[in-house]
Formats: structure tokens, sequence, C-alpha cells
């Protein structure tokens, strides 16, 4: 992204040359000025320009000619038009070929400024889009490349999310915090942060914890001499020492007891250990990656975390969006799945009722992208004739039952839709009165009001 935008200023009147580059060049802007349109069109070519400011009135050709050329070559500069007393058609016509905006002679500079915020902002705006869809492309490459697939996911949080990974693994050491809930893919995506940094060919070594115990803690971590306790008959190499130069996964962060944070965070901070009974000082180079699908912040204020191992943590953190919403990467991931398994299970899977994608995209999936592979998987077991239907996959439903209970899923989708269509019907019969509609489903209020939320209805703005 570029800190300093470059304008070009298209205009036969000397004086309003003079005057727009003097203006421009106060406000941080690199300026160009062409008198003729052949000349603008030279500077655009020998130039990086953003925005161009254009006469409607010159000679050669018309402005609105000249824009059309300018759009059709560059469509990404923003052009904005200056008209005169009576050029409104031209105005209306220019805005129609992408004229971004437009003002009058005589000019008050502080409607040209704001034009020109606008389109800043825009090209800024428009150059992160860029810039995020550039890393998407190059990070799914790179992954596809070394895990032979890669994290599946077209959404826009998604995009950003591969963005992020591909910043943080190039600064090679810096801590990184991945959050989101069970499933969300926090383990896939700290591995793939190793594998797109330049410690890939070291170790990425993967600790849970939540199995961490006090006793345990220093041997575990830093290694011990043999001799150096009961029990300690041989050398142990600790994990901080296995994963040097290589990245220390530190899963389920939020469960490392209090009295062991302190102990982290100093390592964290000093760079050194020792094995427990020797008295050497290593040297430790690893980059932390900690995931956790608790909301720290909360654990801090509940005096469950350490603020300083929070901050210390807090600073690049990747969150994982749960699959509910990015709907639209459920179709992806399920194809990814089925190709998966029916590869690996030999099964050849030709169809996948459209009726799946749909009865899917309604389901909340508490256990995210985990649970959508081990229902691909079921279903590709169950699958006859290289077909997969609804009626082959098996849910929790997640909300009143006890989680034991399992339902068919077209099951559920079918009393879904009825549910939905009684609503529907008992709205309209109440003539869209919210309270009557409730009264009638012998439903609460508020209990319709979260129904039609769930269901989305859009004649909401219509109820009283
Ligand atoms: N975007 C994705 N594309 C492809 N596979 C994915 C994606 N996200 C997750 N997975 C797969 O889903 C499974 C669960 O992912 P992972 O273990 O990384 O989740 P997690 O967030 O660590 O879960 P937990 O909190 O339960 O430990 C893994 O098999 C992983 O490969
Ligand atoms: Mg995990």
């Amino acid at each position: 992204m570029k800190e300093t935008l470059s304008i070009l200023i298209v205009d036969d009147e000397q004086s309003y040359r003079n005057e727009l580059t003097e203006f421009f060049s106060d406000n941080q802007f690199h300026v160009h000025t062409a008198a003729l349109p052949s000349e603008a069109l030279r500077v655009l070519t020998t130039n990086d320009i953003d925005i161009v400011v254009l006469d409607i009135r010159l000679p050669e050709m018309s402005g609105l000619d000249l824009l059309r050329l300018i759009k059709s070559d560059y469509p990404d500069i923003e052009i904005i038009m200056i008209s005169g007393h009576g050029d409104m058609d031209s105005v209306i016509q220019a805005m129609r070929n992408g004229a971004t905006d437009f003002f009058s002679k005589p000019f008050k500079m502080l409607e040209i400024l704001s034009a020109i915020e606008r389109s800043k902002r825009f090209i800024v705006l428009n150059s992160k889009l860029r810039d995020v869809e550039q890393n998407f492309q190059r990070v799914s490459r790179q992954l596809n490349d070394n895990f032979g697939h890669g994290i599946i996911g077209q959404s826009r949080a998604m995009k950003q999310v591969m963005d992020m990974i591909g910043k943080v693994s190039i600064s090679d050491s810096t801590s990184v915090l991945i959050t989101g809930e069970s499933g969300t893919g926090k383990e896939l995506v700290a591995r793939a942060i190793h594998l797109l940094s330049p410690r890939r060919d070291k170790y990425f070594y993967a600790v849970n914890s939540s199995a961490i115990t006090e006793t345990l803690f220093e041997s575990e971590f830093f290694g011990h001499t043999k001799g150096a306790f009961t029990g300690a008959s041989e050398n142990k190499t600790g994990w901080f020492e296995v994963a040097n130069k290589g990245t220390l996964f530190l899963d389920e962060i939020g469960d490392l007891p209090m009295a062991l944070q302190i102990k982290f965070l100093r390592v964290l901070e000093e760079r050194k250990i020792s094995r427990v009974g020797a008295t050497k000082e290593i040297d430790i180079d690893v980059r932390i990656i900690a995931a956790t699908h608790q909301n720290l912040e909360q654990l801090t204020e509940e005096k469950r975390f350490r603020l300083d191992l929070f901050h210390r943590l807090n600073s690049f953190v990747i969150q994982l969006p749960p699959l509910r919403e990015r709907k639209e990467d459920i179709p992806l991931l399920l194809k990814h799945f089925v190709a998966d398994y029916s590869n690996k299970l030999g099964k050849n899977i030709e169809i996948i009722e459209s009726g799946v994608f749909d009865m899917l995209q309604a389901y909340k999936f508490p256990g995210n992208i985990r649970e959508m592979r081990n229902m691909a998987e079921r279903a590709v077991i169950l699958a006859e004739e290289g077909r997969i239907k609804p009626a082959h996959f098996i849910i929790y439903k997640t909300m009143k039952m006890a989680p034991s209970t399992v339902m068919d899923m077209a099951e559920i989708y079918d009393l879904e839709l009825i549910e939905k269509e009684t609503i529907v019907k008992a709205i309209k019969k109440a003539n869209y009165n919210k309270s009557q509609a409730a009264r009638l489903l012998k439903i609460s209020f508020q209990s319709l009001d979260r129904r039609i939320k769930k269901f989305d209805l859009t004649f909401e703005t219509r109820l009283i």
C-alpha cells in the first residue's frame, strides 16, 4: 500500500491547473498536470496515477471521450469530473461511464477536497481488498504445494485468516494467539504458520496445556539430567529444546495453571532455560503459537489467567470464525472431505444430492469443521450407487436434547420446514400482528420472535 496518492489534473486553462496544483501539493499528493488529452495519456503511460481530475470541455476530444479511454485502459483509476455551467447532461453521461464524482467551476475547494477524500478512501479500501486477495491466493498455493491440500475456504473471513497467516509466518519469532471454537482449525492454522515460516525445516511441537502438571512442568518443558530427582533415570530433553529454532504450539493455553503461567512467561522473556539438575544454560529460540477456545480476556478478569502473559500472547491474534458464520464454505468443505474419504475408502461417489447442501446450510455445526469431516466420512461409508443423500447424515440436535439423543438430520430438516410454514401461516392469518399470531400458535410472543429471527423471515418489516 503506497502512502502518497498521485493525482493528474487535466484542464486546458492554466489558471485552474495552477490553482489545483497549489491546493493539492499542500495536501500530500503527487500532482501531475496536462493541458491536453494527448498529454494526459502520455502522463498516464509513464506514471502510476490513482486519481484523475478531468475537465469536461477540452480541445482535441471531449472530457467524456477521454474518460472512456482512461476507464478502458486503467479501470481502477478514480475519475472526478469538472463541469462548467450547463454541462449537466455531460455530467450524467460521465457518471454513467464510471466517473466517481464531479464538481463545477467556479471551485469550492472544500467540495473538491471531499470528492478527493471519498476517492482516496475507496482506493485504500480497494487496495486492501486486493492485498488480502493476493495473500490468500499465495498462501493457498503454498499450502497446497506443502500439505497436498490447503486450508479450505473462500469466504471473506477465511481470506482474511489466510492473509494473516501469510503475514505472520514471515515475521519469524512473533508469538501468535489463535482463538476459535472447537474444531475450527486452530491446530491446522498453527501448522500452516510453521510450514510457511523460515522455521519450516525444524520441529513443530504441539503440547496440550491441560495435561501439564505442576510437578512435571519443569521436567517436561526444560528437561532434566540423569539423577536430578528420584525417577530421573535418563537424561531428558525438554519441549523447549526439542522445538528450539522451530515452533512450540501450546494448545488450550487457557488451561495452563496460574502457577505455571509465570514460569512460562519468564522463559519467553529470558529466552534461556537449564535442564533440571544441570547448571548450563541453553539459549532458546522458539516461536510460540498458543491456541484457545476460551475468552482469555475474560479469564484475566476472573483472575484465572495472568494479564502479563495475556498481553504477551495477544500481540498477534487470529480469530477463526465458526462454520455457521461462513456458510458459503460448507459446500467446498463437504466436497473436499467427501473426495478425501472416497479416495481413502476406495469408493466412487459421483453425486451429492442438493438436499444435502440445503440441510447442512440450516445446521449450526457446534463441532465446526471436525464435525463436518466426521459427517462426511460416515456419509461416504453409507453411500450406495455413488450417491450421497440427506439420509446418510446423522447429527446431534444441539439445542434442547441431551447429547446422547441422536436424530436423523433429514427428519430435523423436515420438522423445521413444517415449523416455519406454520409460523408463516399464523402470521398471515393474524394479519401480520405478532401478538395475535403468538396467541394462535399458543406460544409466547418472545418465542415467536425468536423463531422469526431463526428462520430469517423477511416480512418482518410488515409486522406490527
Ligand atoms: N479450513 C479447513 N480446511 C480443511 N480442513 C480443515 C479446516 N479447518 C479444520 N480442518 C480439519 O478439521 C479438523 C479439526 O481441526 P483442528 O484440529 O485444527 O481444530 P481445532 O480448532 O484445533 O479444534 P479443537 O479446539 O477441538 O482442538 C482437522 O482434521 C482439520 O484438518
Ligand atoms: Mg486443537
